[in-house]
């Protein structure tokens, strides 16, 4: 990490060069106890790491109660297990003798389980987990409707499940069905109706191969968008909700249970009338989904450029040449993914610099 960012520390926020990561840690907190509140005595939490990329932020959400980590790469998988994250779920097909080795390497450090959808690949994992002596959970990934990863049929399932159980370094957990379809679904009881369906889908297939003996103990979805409607079926074990941490500009509509604790420091740099600019861009604000917003609402965001953003101010807006702003990420998961650290703020003072270690492309030393 630059040492540069750490000269923030003790400062007052305003002070930081913009544009700057900011995390507040007192809504972050809350939000963390939200959730571990809400999911108590239903389904576990296994909070997903790549909306923060952060081993500082892995802490706070196993202390507060969560079963274990999902992250979606094998890099952050990597950086989770070496800072001694205990259980670890790779969401995500890993392929590749590079990655399947880095996932080896992290198998040995701590519990791990990872999703497959193809019998070539779990050949693959079988070869290295045995070569290495170590054994490897497996999820058989389902696809609910979202369309992406996951086998189709019960069938392919099926056979799957015979496999993985011939290997003696695989070891078949259960099953994982992310309804990525539904979670932004604006209108909670389209979303809600959605969201059931899928989970009808994904404990028919868990009915299906539990019923043909093999062992399923394991039932993994859920995201920010759903995680209560999710966490709310019998049979589903596990939520891997993850941007509620900080929540966003798309999520906020969505799940008013957090609120936004991840924003862009930025300074306005140009004002003609109308038209306010700020110098932060699609290089430094994710805008998947929807357009980031301005704290306050001092000023609309038009559009986006690579390094400014374009606003609307309305006549009697205060904001002048150098004055600040704070922009609320279309979406966290790719906007913390652009930065280095998140400058964490209490009380309006920079208390620390936490590294996002597994951002870019992710790959780290191992
Ligand atoms: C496999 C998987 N699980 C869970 C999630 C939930 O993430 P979020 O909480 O950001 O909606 C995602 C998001 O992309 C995902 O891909």
């Amino acid at each position: 990490m630059p040492e540069a960012y750490r000269t923030a520390i003790g400062r007052h926020f305003h002070e930081v060069a913009t544009p700057a990561l900011l995390l507040h840690y007192e809504v972050v907190s809350a939000n963390i106890a939200t959730m571990a509140d809400c999911l108590r005595g239903r389904a576990g939490l296994r909070p997903h790491a790549k909306s923060h990329k952060c081993v500082e932020i892995a802490r706070m959400q196993l202390e507060a109660g969560a079963i274990g980590m999902t992250t979606a790469t094998v890099w952050e998988a990597a950086v989770l297990a070496r800072s001694g994250v205990s259980d670890l779920l790779i969401a995500n097909e890993v392929v590749g003798e590079t990655k399947i080795q880095s996932l080896i390497r992290s198998a040995r450090t701590a519990p791990l389980t990872v999703a497959v959808d193809d019998a070539n690949n779990v050949e693959a994992l079988a070869a290295a987990s045995c070569q290495a002596g170590c054994t490897i959970g497996v999820l058989i990934d389902i696809d609910v409707g979202m369309g992406r990863c996951g086998v189709r049929t019960q069938e392919e399932a099926r056979n799957l499940a015979a496999q993985i159980t011939r290997h003696p370094g695989l070891q078949l957990r259960g099953i994982m069905g992310y309804e990525g379809h539904c979670v932004l679904e604006p209108d909670r009881e389209i979303r809600a109706r959605k969201a059931a369906q899928a989970m009808e889908q994904l404990l028919g297939f868990r009915e299906t191969l539990a019923s043909a003996g093999f062992p399923i103990e394991v039932v993994s979805a859920g995201g920010t968008g759903t995680f209560d409607l999710t966490a709310a079926v019998q049979g589903v074990t596990e939520i891997q909700a993850g941007s509620y941490v900080f929540n966003d500009a798309t999520r906020r509509a969505i799940v008013p249970d957090f609120a936004v604790g991840l924003t862009v420091l930025a300074t306005v740099v140009s004002r003609y009338g109308s038209t306010l600019v700020i110098d932060a861009g699609k290089k430094t604000v994710g805008v998947d989904f929807t357009l980031p917003r301005i704290v306050g609402g001092a000023a609309t965001v038009r559009g986006t450029a690579e390094e400014h953003m374009i606003c609307n101010a309305a006549a009697d807006c205060p904001l002048r040449v150098g004055d600040l702003v704070e922009v609320i990420p279309g979406y966290c998961p790719t906007t913390i993914n652009l930065h280095d650290v998140y400058h964490v703020v209490e009380k309006g003072v920079v208390r620390d610099i936490w590294p996002i270690v597994a951002r870019g492309r992710g790959q780290v030393e191992e």
